[in-house]
C-alpha cells in the first residue's frame, strides 16, 4: 500500500512537510499545494518558493500545477525541470468559484474537450511524468463518465480521485458508490482521496475496491499526525507520540521564525493548522481557543508545549 500526503494550500507547505518528514514519518509521496499559472505566467510568483529544493531537503514533493492551457503548463514545466523534478500533478479538483469560473481546477471537469486539448498539449512534448488529481464532476458525479475515455487516452502516471463534486467543496459525504463504479474503468493506477480519518476508513475502501492500494490523506493527518504510523501498523506509545509532536512543533516554529518577519502573520498561519490539529488533543477546543488568543510567538510556544506535556 502507498500513502500520500494531500496538498492543502496554506497548510501542507514546505514548513509542514519538512517538519513532518523529519520528526513524524515519511509518506510514499507528498505534493505541493497548487501553483497557479495563467496566460503563461505565474499568478502569484511566491507560490513557486514551495518547490525550491532548498526548502525540500527531507523529501522531494510532486509539484502541482493549476491552469488550463498548455502554454501555462510549459512555463510550469520549465521551472520544474530547472529544479530537477521528474513528476508533476495537475489539479483538476479545486472547487473555488474564482478558479472554476476561469475553467481551471474542477472547472475543467465539465469540459472534456478543453481537458483533451490541455492533455494533448502537455503530452505532445514533455519529459515529465504526469498525474492528475480530480473530483467526480463540478455539478454532478455523472460528469465523470465522459472523463474516463479522456484520461484513458493518455499515459498518465496515476489518477487521484476525490469522490466529491466541486459544488460540495469539502463538505457533505464522499460518494463511495461512484468511486467503486468508476475506479475500475480507469486504465491507470487509481489513488483514493477523501475523509480518511482512521485505519477502518482505509479498510472500508480496500474492501469496496480491492485493486486500489494508494491512499492520499489531507485533513486526517493534521487531525492525527500518528495516523500514518497507525495505517502502517507501526506501534507508537504515548511517550513516543508526545516526543514526535514536540520535535515536529519545534521545527515548525523554527522554520516560521526564518520565513516570517512579523509574529502576527505567522500566528494566523499557525492558527489555521490548529483548526484541524486541535483534535489531536483531548482538550483540543480549549487549546485552539488559547492558540487564537496568542499575541506573539513566545505565548504560542508556551501554549503548544504545555499542551504536549499534559498529554504524557
Ligand atoms: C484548506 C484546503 C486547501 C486545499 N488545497 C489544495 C491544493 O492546493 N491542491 C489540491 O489538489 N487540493 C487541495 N485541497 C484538497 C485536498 O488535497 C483533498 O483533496 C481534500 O481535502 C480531501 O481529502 P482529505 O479529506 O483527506 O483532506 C485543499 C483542501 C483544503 C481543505
Amino acid at each position: 500500500m502507498q500513502l500520500y500526503l494531500a496538498p492543502l494550500q496554506g497548510l501542507t507547505d514546505w514548513i509542514f512537510r519538512e517538519s513532518f518528514t523529519q520528526h513524524i514519518g515519511r509518506f510514499d509521496k507528498t505534493f505541493t499545494p497548487f501553483v497557479r499559472v495563467q496566460s503563461g505566467d505565474f499568478y502569484r510568483p511566491s507560490q513557486c518558493n514551495d518547490l525550491l529544493p532548498v526548502h525540500n531537503t527531507f523529501q522531494k514533493p510532486v509539484p502541482q500545477f493549476l491552469g488550463k492551457d498548455a502554454e501555462s503548463f510549459k512555463r510550469f514545466e520549465a521551472l520544474c525541470l530547472e529544479q530537477n523534478y521528474t513528476e508533476v500533478n495537475i489539479n483538476m479538483g479545486c472547487p473555488y468559484p474564482m478558479v472554476t469560473g476561469k475553467g481551471m481546477g474542477a472547472g475543467l471537469l465539465q469540459h472534456p474537450r478543453e481537458m483533451t486539448n490541455l492533455l494533448n498539449g502537455i503530452f505532445a512534448d514533455t519529459e515529465l511524468k504526469i498525474s492528475v488529481k480530480c473530483r467526480l464532476g463540478l455539478e454532478n458525479a455523472n460528469e465523470f463518465e465522459e472523463l474516463i475515455p479522456v484520461f484513458n487516452a493518455f499515459p498518465l502516471e496515476e489518477v487521484i480521485l476525490h469522490p466529491r463534486i466541486g459544488k460540495q467543496q469539502y463538505k457533505g459525504e464522499v460518494d463511495l458508490d461512484a468511486f467503486a463504479r468508476y475506479a475500475p474503468q480507469l486504465s491507470h493506477p487509481v489513488c483514493y482521496n477523501g475523509d480518511i480519518r482512521s485505519v477502518s476508513d482505509v479498510e472500508k475502501i480496500q474492501q469496496l475496491v480491492p485493486q486500489v492500494d494508494r491512499f492520499m490523506i489531507g485533513r486526517g493527518i493534521l487531525q492525527n499526525p500518528i495516523l500514518l504510523a497507525e495505517i502502517r501498523n507501526e506501534k507508537v506509545n504515548a511517550g513516543q507520540k508526545a516526543d514526535m509532536l514536540r520535535k515536529f512543533h519545534g521545527a515548525i516554529i523554527e522554520h516560521c521564525r526564518q520565513k516570517y518577519s512579523g509574529d502576527l502573520h505567522m500566528l494566523k498561519r499557525l492558527e489555521e493548522l490548529w483548526e484541524y490539529h486541535a483534535e489531536t488533543f483531548e482538550n483540543g477546543r480549549k487549546i485552539y481557543k488559547q492558540v487564537k488568543k496568542c499575541k506573539n510567538l513566545g505565548q504560542y510556544e508556551a501554549v503548544v508545549f504545555q499542551a504536549i506535556n499534559e498529554m504524557e
